[in-house]
């Protein structure tokens, strides 16, 4: 007769392949501390016991139409620890009597077949692996469960709200604290393109903007190159609304303008000028005379 599985593995397999379940649903381990979690696992509980517990008689009537002799293989067994039998069985080998009984009528070569048992951790691999891929394609069909597009956006959704988060707790960036990077220039680039070219051009040579790489300013309100450019572009021109104060209005912020104006201060300090030939906008107001950074 046969040994049977004790009612605590089961339950402890029960619960393993309920988390499992749970977690395939849920994804997250939140379930831990929701009563319907603890509901099934009672339940399920509740019902390995019963049946363990049925069991139990099926077994003690078996055991009543033994012979003598099968009771005491029975009772021998029955004392080996489950997980050592468990352990022999899975790596147990036939005797040669054994392989007899189970010897196919078949063979070539001197080979012959056997009708081998499957072995038992085998078998438990491969109900595992079908009760698992049944869980898998249905959270993987009706829930957001292991959807590369799902989780995509999830993450991107996450990595967006921790940049505001992150550009939220870095201090703004003012003309005081302004300061020129040769490493702001090609991001500078792009922003002026975007937000300055359509009255400046790209080169900085102007059209119905005034020429951005020439020593001729109107505006000069600052000392240096740089926080001249970073005053203009923060509050406009007050004689001309159409150089409006992008920083003020909130069109660009303080971190985009100290880029745009690194690459202002490039094109007219470290570039020769565009000039009119070039397709530059004249010179307009007067010679500047900027001070060092
Ligand atoms: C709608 C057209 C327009 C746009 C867009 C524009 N500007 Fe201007 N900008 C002007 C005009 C016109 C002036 C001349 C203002 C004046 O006469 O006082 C000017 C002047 C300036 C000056 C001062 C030049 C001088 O000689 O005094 C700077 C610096 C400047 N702009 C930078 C920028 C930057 C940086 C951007 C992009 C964020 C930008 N502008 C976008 C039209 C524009």
């Amino acid at each position: 007769m046969k040994q049977r599985t004790p009612v605590v593995i089961n339950i402890l397999i029960i619960i393993v392949l309920l988390t499992i379940f749970y977690y395939l649903f849920v994804q997250s381990y939140a379930f831990l501390s929701s009563p319907y979690f603890w509901g099934t696992v009672i339940i399920a509980g509740i019902l390995a016991y019963i049946q363990g517990a049925i069991g139990d008689l099926v077994e003690n009537n078996k055991f009543k139409k033994l012979s003598p002799e099968e009771k005491a293989a029975y009772l021998a067994e029955k004392k080996v620890p489950y997980f050592k039998r468990l352990y022999n069985a899975a790596f147990k080998k036939q005797s040669a009597a054994e392989e007899k009984d189970i010897l196919i009528d078949h063979g070539f070569d001197g080979i012959m077949e056997l009708d081998n048992q499957l072995p038992k951790w085998w078998v438990g691999l491969f109900y595992f692996g079908t009760a698992f891929c049944i869980l898998y394609v249905a959270a993987y069909s009706f829930t957001d469960f292991a959807h590369p597009i799902n989780e995509y956006e999830q993450e991107y959704k996450e990595q967006i709200a921790a940049i505001e988060i992150y550009s939220k707790s870095q201090p703004p960036v003012t003309i005081e604290t302004a300061k020129y990077s040769a490493d702001n220039i090609a991001e500078g680039k792009e922003l002026f393109k975007t937000n300055c070219a359509s009255c400046h051009k790209e080169d900085g040579g102007g059209g119905i903007g005034p020429n951005l790489t020439d020593k001729y300013w109107i505006n000069q309100p600052e000392k240096t190159l740089f926080k001249n450019v970073f005053h203009m572009d923060w509050n406009g021109s007050p004689n001309n609304p159409a150089m409006r104060a992008f920083g003020k209005n909130g069109e660009v912020s303080g971190a985009e303008i100290e880029k745009i104006a690194a690459y202002v201060y490039h094109i007219n300090q470290e570039l020769p000028p565009v000039t009119e030939a070039q397709g530059g906008a004249a010179p307009q107001g007067t010679e500047a005379h900027w001070e060092k950074e």
